[in-house]
């Protein structure tokens, strides 16, 4: 029972296969507010395609965040994404949604490659216009050992989980409450992390197209590692602008040019593809988000090769910061890693987002 109608905060929780991130926001009057965020790295190995390998490393590394910025809220969001991971968008003939929750299994069934009694699904109808004999619905599918996985660790760390949503719409959520959405406009969506690609194109702030593509910032350090002959360590502090001994900056630069042509190549097939499947023919901006979206000049080797205008999304343009917790010009150089976070933890129970 909440006795003083105080809403309970929810903190949202990116466990993504570099590292973890912790958001916390207080929805204030004036609009929200982040009141506390952390990052903690995991090492390699630990997830690998979405599945977690090691469960004590994660469970560590969220229990040590949590203590080191003193975050007491124990309600949390996470995310997930991948392969395991099955969006899709279904016509149906027109019903209510009790009807269709009664159906949906069955309806679902077809459009989902694994057996439908492993999937958790879920729906959201999208448009249901009076009258109209047909119906939009998106389906989310996500294999049930998956969130068995990700919930076990968290109740191991002391969370208890109580939001499951998917990285791409995380994304949307914290657009949508950042960024003036406009109907006519469509955007991409694009978070560029360690070994995943996630992208979602909304248009008119509904999401129409999400695609998680296996491609990431690790690629590019894997090539440095080989063709410097560093360890993975160094080869990471290599790629993030930093120096070791005995290897020349201009030729690490000219390896990470390379080797990101590869990202590029990766969101433009998958706007390619969005673009032909659509009859709507355009995207209009694009903004980039996750750890490689600082990979040097990506932002605009993107643009260059789509022709679409290109920036670094900003998950806190409209979100007031504690200025007497929080150092802002730290907050800015971690803003990129917080953006699934921060569209976590705007979720709340039972919400429909
Ligand atoms: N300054 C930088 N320049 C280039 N790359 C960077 C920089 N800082 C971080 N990265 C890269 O960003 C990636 C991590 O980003 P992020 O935290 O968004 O990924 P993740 O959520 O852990 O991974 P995923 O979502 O793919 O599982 C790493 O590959 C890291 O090397
Ligand atoms: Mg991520």
């Amino acid at each position: 029972m909440d006795l003083f109608g105080k809403k309970k905060n929810v903190i949202g929780v990116d466990i993504g296969s570099s590292s973890i991130k912790v958001v916390e926001l207080k929805d204030t009057k004036k609009g929200y507010e982040l009141v506390n965020y952390g990052i903690a790295p995991i090492p390699s190995e630990v997830i690998v395609d979405g599945a977690i390998m090691d469960s004590f490393a994660i469970v560590e590394a969220i229990k040590n965040l949590l203590a080191e910025k003193k975050i007491k809220t124990k309600d949390a969001a996470i995310s997930v994404s991948g392969h395991s991971v099955i969006i899709k968008k279904i016509t149906l003939p027109a019903m209510t949604e009790e009807e269709l929750e009664e159906s949906i299994q069955w309806e679902a069934e077809q459009y989902i490659p694994f057996p439908i009694g492993d999937v958790n699904m879920d729906f959201h109808i999208l448009e249901m216009a009076t009258g109209q004999p047909q119906m939009d619905v998106l389906i989310v599918a996500v294999k049930k050992d998956m969130i068995n996985d990700y919930t076990a660790v968290m109740s191991e760390a002391g969370l208890n989980t109580v939001v499951v949503d998917v990285d791409s719409f995380a994304l949307e959520n914290m657009y949508c409450i950042n960024y003036d959405v406009t109907p006519e406009e469509t955007v991409a969506l694009v978070n560029i992390g360690a070994n995943g690609i996630n992208i979602n194109i909304l248009k008119g702030g509904t999401s129409t197209l999400t695609r998680d593509v296996s491609a990431g910032g690790r690629q590019i350090t894997n090539e440095i590692q080989k063709q410097v002959g560093v360890s993975f360590e160094d080869a990471e502090i290599l790629k993030c602008g930093g120096e070791v001994s005995g290897v020349d900056p201009k030729n690490v630069e000219e390896i990470v040019k390379t080797a990101s042509i590869a990202l590029v190549t990766e969101v433009q097939r998958s706007f390619d593809f969005y673009l032909s499947a659509t009859q709507e023919g355009r995207i209009d901006k694009v903004y980039l988000s996750g750890g490689s979206s600082k990979i040097k000049g990506i932002a605009g080797a993107i643009s260059e090769r789509t022709g679409i205008p290109t920036e670094v999304g900003n998950p806190f343009m409209k979100i007031g910061i504690n200025q007497k917790r929080l150092d802002a010009e730290n907050l800015k150089e971690n803003a990129v890693f917080l953006c699934v976070g921060v569209g976590l933890a705007i979720r709340r129970p039972g919400d429909k987002k």
